[in-house]
């Protein structure tokens, strides 16, 4: 219903109440309400009696009924979780899941308290200027397969970057989306699984969007960067989740379809890693040349012995341009 009173809006520069109650068959003290109603929710609406409506500006909020107009996806975003504050979008879609929401329903936020990133790190999520997304996924995996996933997911973002901003990032192993030398989004896949078979991942996206350089935290201000940095304008950030859930379904689609070789070709032609001498982890640093990504999605590593090894987790340091 919103979707309708909204799509017409935006449609067309005056709408009257008497059409607008008659395309949606209702009364046009009904419609009003409607409109007070998107009124509440921030969008600017005036009106002239007898003349009717016109949307002067609309809130930069990313309210589903925004998000989901015109979403030409069959079910990634088809139903979305839509909150100004929350601690982690992750938290959010795992109660979703756990009550046996479907594959596809999406939890966004305005921003988040307790934004979690990969390897135990918190992600930077100040309002209104980024994208902090969940996104329940339900493939039929075996556990140490779900590493195919954040991969298939940072070619999607990477791939509607550039569709919506024209920059080209890079991914760097797994999933980190870099632009320049710095970070603009990242991936955090969380699974819940039996021994032989994945019940459910929660796919969460964050990506710096229009956060300006001064307001990044002291600690990442160095290796982090936003879109609206990189290419000087403001970036529509509902256009940016639209396109994000498109580029993520259909990739997802073509790897339920035909396997994982697919998206390891892309994710190939997309990162800044192989190639590169590389330090991955901590403590139990392995130091060598990222050679190849496997059938899985681990970083083969070739250490300085000439030993071939395996990474599934952590995170990588290019030596070329950065300390580690
Ligand atoms: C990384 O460390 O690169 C992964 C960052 C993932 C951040 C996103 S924002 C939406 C979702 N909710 C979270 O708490 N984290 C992920």
């Amino acid at each position: 219903m919103k979707t309708t009173v909204l799509s017409f809006l935006i449609d067309r520069r005056w709408v009257s109440g008497e059409d607008l109650g008659s395309a949606l068959n209702i009364s046009r003290s009904a419609v009003w309400k409607q409109i007070e109603e998107l009124r509440r929710k921030g969008y600017k609406i005036t009106s002239i009696p007898g003349v009717g409506y016109h949307l002067e500006k609309m809130p930069d909020c990313l309210y589903p009924e925004e998000v989901m107009l015109g979403l030409d996806t069959k079910y990634l975003g088809q139903e979305i979780v839509h909150f100004f504050e929350v601690g982690s979008t992750q938290d959010e879609a795992r109660r979703l899941a756990e009550k046996g929401a479907i594959e596809g329903v999406t939890v966004i936020a305005e921003t988040q308290l307790s934004g979690r990133g990969r390897v135990g790190r918190s992600w930077n999520s100040p309002s209104g200027s980024g994208i902090y997304i969940s996104i329940i996924l339900r493939p039929n995996l075996k556990p140490n397969e779900a590493l195919q996933i954040p991969i298939v997911a940072g070619v999607a973002v990477a791939c509607a970057i550039s569709e919506v901003v024209s920059v080209e990032p890079k991914i760097k192993w797994p999933n980190d989306i870099i632009l320049g030398s710095k970070k603009v989004g990242g991936i955090l896949a969380e699974m819940s699984a039996e021994i032989d078979k994945v019940n459910y991942i929660i796919l969460g996206i964050g990506m710096n969007v229009n956060t300006t350089k001064e307001s990044f935290p002291e600690e990442i201000k160095s290796i982090a960067t936003s879109l609206s940095e990189e290419c000087n304008r403001k970036v529509e950030r509902v256009q940016l989740v639209q396109q994000l859930l498109r580029e993520l379904e259909a990739l997802y689609e073509e790897f339920k379809l035909v396997g994982f070789t697919p998206a390891r070709k892309r994710w190939k032609k997309l990162n800044n890693t192989i190639g590169q001498r590389v330090k991955v982890g901590g403590t139990e640093a392995i130091v060598g040349n990222a050679i190849d990504i496997d059938k899985d999605g681990a970083l083969i590593v070739k250490d300085d012995e000439g030993n071939r090894k395996r990474v599934v987790a952590g995170d990588v340091f290019l030596r070329t341009v950065e300390h580690g």
